[in-house]
C-alpha cells in the first residue's frame, strides 16, 4: 500500500484523508499540531471502513517526522479566508507555516511529490518548492482541477447537462484574475462558445473567477473544502497509479507559456514522477493577455514572499 501524508488535520486536510482512505487509494497519516486532532479524526475515518468498506490505515501524528515514507506529501496547513479576504491577504502567515513544513518534507520524505493546497496556492508552491529543494516536477500545486471542476459545474447548470458531459480548462493563479478558457472547454467535444451566448458565458467566466470568494461569503468562517480536497485527491490518484492524467495545476515554469521562476497553473500530465509534462495550448492574443495579467499577480506574491525564506 502506499503511503500519503496530508499536513494539516482541519477541514481541507481531513476530508482529503477521508477520501483517500474511503478510495483505498493509500494509507494515511494525517499530522496537526493541535493534539489528538488528527488522532481522533483519524480513528473515526477508520471505523468508517468498516461501514464502507475500505481497509486503508488512516493515522494521525502531531509531529511531522510522521512525514517518513511517504510517497505523496498534501500540504493544507495554513490560515484559510474571512469574507473580505484576498487570497493573497495570507501570504505572510501561510508563508511562515509553509517555511517550516517544506523543511520537515525535505528532511524526513526527501522522495515525496509534494502537492499543495495552501492559500495563496502559486506562491506557497513555489515557497514549497524552493525551500524543499526538489526537483521542480515533485512540487505541484491544486487549484486548476478545483477551478475547473468550478466552471464546469455552472456550464453544466446553464445547459441543464451532466456535469460529466462537460470538460473545461481554466489557467493561470489561484486567484480573481484566473483565466477559465471557454474556447478550450467542450460538451462531449462541442465547445461551449457556439452552446452559450456570449453575456452568459462572460457571467460563468466571472462566477467561476469568484467561485471560491462565493462559498468564503456564505460560511463566513472559512473556505471550501469538500471540492478543494476532491480535486487534491483527483492529482494523489493521478499520481499513485502514473495514469499521465492531463489536469490543470501549478508547475514550476522554466519558459513554458513565456514565463520564468513562478509557479503558474498550465495543463499537466500528472505520473509517478510528479508533472511528467507540462502541456503548452496555442492561446489566443486575448487569452494569452489575460494569462499575462494573472502571471503578473504571482509574481508579485513572489516578489513579496522571498522576504520571508
Ligand atoms: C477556494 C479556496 C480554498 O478556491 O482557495 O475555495
Amino acid at each position: 500500500m502506499h503511503k500519503v501524508s496530508i499536513v494539516g488535520a482541519g477541514n481541507v486536510g481531513a476530508t482529503c484523508a477521508y477520501q483517500i482512505a474511503a478510495k483505498n487509494l493509500a494509507d494515511v497519516t494525517m499530522i496537526d499540531i493541535v493534539d489528538g486532532l488528527p488522532q481522533g479524526k483519524a480513528l473515526d475515518m477508520a471505523q468508517c471502513g468498516a461501514i464502507f468498506d475500505f481497509d486503508a490505515k488512516v493515522e494521525g501524528a502531531n509531529d511531522l517526522s510522521a512525514l517518513a515514507k511517504s510517497d505523496v506529501v498534501v500540504v493544507t496547513s495554513g490560515i484559510a479566508r474571512k469574507p473580505g479576504m484576498d487570497r493573497m491577504d495570507l501570504l505572510k502567515t501561510n508563508a511562515t507555516i509553509l517555511k517550516d513544513v517544506s523543511a520537515a518534507i525535505r528532511k524526513h520524505a526527501p522522495d515525496a511529490i509534494v502537492v499543495v493546497i495552501t492559500n495563496p496556492l502559486d506562491v506557497m508552491s513555489y515557497v514549497a518548492y524552493k525551500v524543499t529543494g526538489f526537483p521542480r516536477e515533485r512540487v505541484v500545486g491544486m487549484a486548476g482541477v478545483l477551478d475547473a471542476a468550478r466552471f464546469r459545474r455552472f456550464l453544466a447548470w446553464e445547459l441543464k447537462v451532466s456535469v460529466r458531459d462537460v470538460n473545461a480548462m481554466v489557467l493561470g493563479g489561484h486567484g480573481d484574475q484566473m483565466v477559465p478558457l471557454p474556447r478550450f472547454s467542450t460538451v462531449n467535444g462541442v465547445t461551449v462558445t457556439e452552446l452559450i451566448p456570449k453575456d452568459r458565458l462572460d457571467a460563468i467566466v466571472a462566477r467561476t473567477r469568484g467561485g471560491g470568494g462565493e462559498i468564503v461569503k456564505l460560511l463566513k468562517t472559512g473556505s471550501a473544502y469538500y471540492a478543494p480536497a476532491g480535486s487534491a485527491v483527483v492529482m494523489v490518484e493521478a499520481i499513485l497509479k502514473d495514469t499521465g492524467h492531463m489536469v490543470p495545476a501549478c508547475a514550476y515554469l522554466d519558459g513554458e507559456y513565456g514565463y520564468k521562476g513562478i509557479h503558474l497553473g498550465v495543463p499537466v500530465r500528472l505520473g509517478r514522477e510528479g508533472v511528467k509534462q507540462i502541456v503548452e495550448l496555442k492561446l489566443a492574443p486575448d487569452e494569452k493577455k489575460m494569462l499575462d495579467t494573472s502571471a503578473e499577480a504571482v509574481k508579485k506574491g513572489v516578489e513579496e514572499v522571498v522576504q520571508f525564506l
